[in-house]
């Protein structure tokens, strides 16, 4: 059983490689694409964002899409467009095709970033739940790193070498494509669409015959007599503090800075005087460290809870961005130590509200609401990520490192009080207990 459910997160998390490596693949190609299509800086802002406007179209579209067609066959058509990207961004010859291919691609990330997660949760047991949706975190950051790593490979096989560097996505597009035709659909949507006796069937697999019978009535039970759900309903009072708890984590896990250094890197290494290649090998530590880190994580989020990892996690980030910022108040930049705080921010991140978001996120909503409530959650990471990635490199000219890493540093400091004083813990429980527990607890 537990192979099983193992293997079917696998094939999920799949969707969040695709969703690491295209979010990641595009900082390799900025030097080369920038002359190609003859952008200014503000052009290649935009171009390089094309993508997360796409995320957003994509968000917005999977939560009716999946409700509709089920979780799979929607992972299905994100995959397709991976590979249209793919294939589209690598041989692109007009800005404008390119732009549409990158938001093409925006939009399969977008799909990926709610449903592997989503269809990880709905399927694995609630023991081990907490590792089995951070898989998917682990496959994001796997992404990061290969196309970090196949950036460096490819730079040097001549004039079309970004084009390389995008082709090569479209060989994990392929790979999930097949790979979901291993997988089930989730048992939860199957008893929203009324085919039960299918649930009950993928519900032994997953959890064991007896508890699979549990598990359904449980299911039915939630959905019961209840007709399609709508978005107004998010706002009810019961559901109100949901959203907010799943909306402020999502902008929380953009706006304490992460992409900050997962998309400019190379650039505050530049910022802080350091040359080409040496960027480009410590851009690799920061990856292998996001991956190792990420790995500690799932052996512990199930054991010691979603939250205790969130408040240690962003205590570190604080003291880490606390220290990166008096690097550059005191004018110590130029040694080793702008490099030991960044991995070990990465480090605090990995461990704790990059697995932790995904999962508590996942787990928030009853099951009526979960794709509906996902999504405005994950519409507003994504908006989060955009507001980022535009004022980073301005903050960083204007405000100079010592008050932009202080700025991330208090917003650390926020998130920590935030988490202690209003998220619930969810470990151990499953979805339609957590239902239970909300529906008669004031949050
Ligand atoms: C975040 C991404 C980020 C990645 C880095 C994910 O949880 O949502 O925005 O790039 O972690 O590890």
């Amino acid at each position: 059983m537990k192979g099983y459910v193992i293997l079917v997160s696998v094939v999920a998390a799949l969707g969040g490689l695709l969703f690491g490596f295209d979010t990641a693949v595009i900082s390799g190609t900025i030097n080369f694409i920038q002359p190609y299509f003859g952008l200014n800086e503000v052009e290649l802002g935009w171009t390089v964002s094309s993508l997360l406007f796409g995320c957003m179209i994509g968000v917005f579209l999977a939560g009716k899409a999946s409700d509709l067609l089920g979780r799979k066959k929607v992972l299905m058509l994100a995959a397709l467009l991976f590979f249209f990207s793919a294939v589209g961004s690598a041989s692109a010859h007009q800005l404008i095709l390119f732009v549409v291919a990158r938001m093409v691609g925006g939009i399969a990330v977008g799909v990926a970033s709610i449903l592997s997660p989503m269809y990880i949760a709905e399927l694995s047991p609630a023991k081990y739940r907490g590792s089995l949706v951070s898989l998917n975190q682990l496959a994001i950051v796997i992404g990061i790193l290969v196309a970090f790593f196949s950036n460096y490979l490819l730079v040097g096989t001549g004039e079309n070498n970004w084009r390389w560097m995008l082709l090569v996505m479209a060989v994990p597009a392929v790979l999930l494509f097949f790979s979901l035709f291993l997988i089930p659909e989730s048992p939860r949507w199957l008893v929203a669409r009324q085919r039960n006796d299918e649930a009950l069937k993928v519900l032994i697999k997953t959890s064991g015959a007896e508890p699979a019978y549990y598990e359904l009535l449980e299911i039915e039970q939630t959905l019961k007599n209840q007709e399609e759900a709508r978005y107004s309903e998010l706002f009810l009072p019961k559901i109100r503090p949901l959203l907010f708890i799943g909306i402020i984590l999502a902008v929380f896990q953009q706006i304490t800075g992460i992409n900050t250094i997962m998309y400019y890197a190379p650039k505050i290494f530049a910022n802080v005087g350091q040359s080409n290649d040496i960027a480009l090998l410590q851009t690799i530590a920061i990856g292998a460290t996001n991956v190792f880190f990420t790995l500690l994580a799932m052996s512990l989020i199930d054991r010691f809870g979603r939250k205790v990892l969130i408040l240690f996690g962003s205590g570190g980030m604080m003291l880490m961005l606390m220290g990166l910022s008096a690097l550059y108040f005191l004018k110590l930049t130029s040694g080793v130590l702008v490099l030991v705080f960044i991995i070990g921010y990465i480090a605090c991140f990995s461990a704790s509200l990059g697995p932790a978001v995904w999962v508590i996120v996942a787990e928030l909503f009853p099951n009526r609401l979960r794709s509906k409530g996902m999504s405005i959650a994950v519409m507003s990471l994504w908006m989060a990520c955009i507001l980022v990635t535009i004022t980073f490199p301005m903050m960083l000219e204007r405000l100079s490192g010592g008050i932009t890493f202080l700025i991330f540093a208090l917003i650390c400091l926020a998130n920590l009080l935030y988490i202690w004083k209003y998220v619930p813990e969810t470990k151990g429980k499953t979805l339609e207990e957590l239902e239970k527990q909300f529906e008669n607890s004031s949050i």
